[in-house]
């Protein structure tokens, strides 16, 4: 599935920690509301319905690759639709976000909840990577991604958002044992996962544990870490894999012990402080924070050379905010900040 092309574009290179003409950027969530183009499409059908119209998950995400510029799509997807064939209720309530309506209540509770052994029945994603692949600049990879098993789990045990993940501490802390039963469902069923989206065509994927830094560093090493590690080492090897983690910077060296060829950081951390931690041979990707988006244009862009100046001239970073584009920014702000990253990186 690799064309030359595609190795040598300017993501994959840096993935690989190797020279490139500019810092290659995208952006979480790239293709979401702050986007004309995508609420055109989405003001027609529910967001379930969009994720699962392969067509229309095409369509959003090659729009916003190309009104962005920006040198990887991201598939259209959810982290949670996975959730459903486990045996979870899921709904996105407008307003409200993702809700799951039958969530684990308590650790007697997890045998029910089963791993996805056929993957087909995620059909829909597979096709939309054909379809993506199909139309995309021969030059720019195709990004997978999946949840984490920790972010994952603590959607499946909260049913929602939390403030300090009580139910989902609480069930791991009293019975290891069924948190193992639970973390093992979610590591078989995400790798097959990852890896049938890299058959289906993608170049890279992003694994996203979004709520881990909830968690100390000892908890994550004791309960994370090596269910983290198991389902990156279950994705095909010669893949690149982004290890993405947000809010809380003290989780880098035992985020990087878990693995990943990138290591996905926030901006709670000054970028040439999380390389001293990270090293030089795996690559970095962040690390604006995203709330730079609304200040104007003229500290967009400093606060931009500030990111790039902390990595001084390594290879092996690719630009990203530290977490996703929210709904009301300005979309001229985030095309504008994609131009500033590779004018002031261009060599
Ligand atoms: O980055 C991209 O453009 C690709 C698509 C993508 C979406 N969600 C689309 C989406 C990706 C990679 C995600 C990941 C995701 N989903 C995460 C991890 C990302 C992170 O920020 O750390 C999480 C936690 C979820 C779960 C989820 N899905 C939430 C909490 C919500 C509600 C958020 C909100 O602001 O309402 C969603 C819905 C969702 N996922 C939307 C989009 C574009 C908005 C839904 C809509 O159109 O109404």
């Amino acid at each position: 599935m690799m064309t030359p092309e595609l190795y040598n574009s300017r993501f994959m290179k840096a993935a690989r920690c190797e020279p490139t003409d500019c810092t290659p950027v995208w952006i979480m969530r790239q293709a979401g509301r702050y986007l004309p183009e995508y609420m055109a499409v989405r003001s027609k059908t529910t967001f379930i319905d969009l994720c699962k119209t392969p067509e229309l998950a095409a369509e959003v995400t090659l729009t916003a690759r190309e009104v962005l510029g920006v040198d990887a799509a991201i598939l259209f997807a959810d982290l949670l639709p996975i959730l459903q064939p486990m045996g979870f209720d899921l709904e996105y309530v407008k307003g409200e976000g993702p809700v799951i309506h039958n969530p684990l209540m308590a650790a007697s509770e997890i045998d029910r909840v089963k791993a996805v052994d056929d993957v087909e029945i995620l059909s829909y994603v597979f096709d939309a990577i054909k379809l993506i692949r199909n139309d995309l600049p021969s030059d720019i990879p195709l990004l997978g991604f999946a949840g984490a098993p920790f972010t994952l789990a603590s959607y499946a045990i909260e049913g929602g958002g939390s403030k300090n993940y009580i139910r989902t501490k609480t069930i791991m802390y009293n019975d290891e044992g069924a948190w193992d039963a639970l973390m093992n469902r979610l590591v078989d069923s995400l790798g097959k996962y990852l890896n049938a989206q890299i058959d289906a065509g993608v170049q890279a994927v992003q694994i996203f544990d979004s709520w881990a830094g909830c968690l100390s560093p000892a908890d994550y090493r004791r309960y994370v870490q090596p269910y983290t590690k198991k389902l990156i080492e279950a994705v095909q090897d010669e893949t690149p894999l982004i290890n993405f983690l947000t809010g809380n910077p003290a989780l880098i060296p035992d985020q990087v012990e878990a693995g990943g060829d990138v290591i996905g950081i926030d901006w709670r951390i000054d970028l040439a402080e999380a390389r001293k931690i990270i090293g030089n041979e795996r690559a970095i990707q962040g690390n604006l924070d995203p709330i730079s988006l609304y200040a104007n244009l003229d500290v967009l862009e400093s606060r931009t050379k500030a990111v790039l100046d902390a990595n001084a001239g390594h290879p092996g970073h690719i630009f990203n905010l530290g977490h996703g584009v929210q709904p009301d920014m300005n979309p001229d702000h985030v095309k504008a900040l994609v131009q500033m990253v590779h004018e002031l990186s261009a060599n």
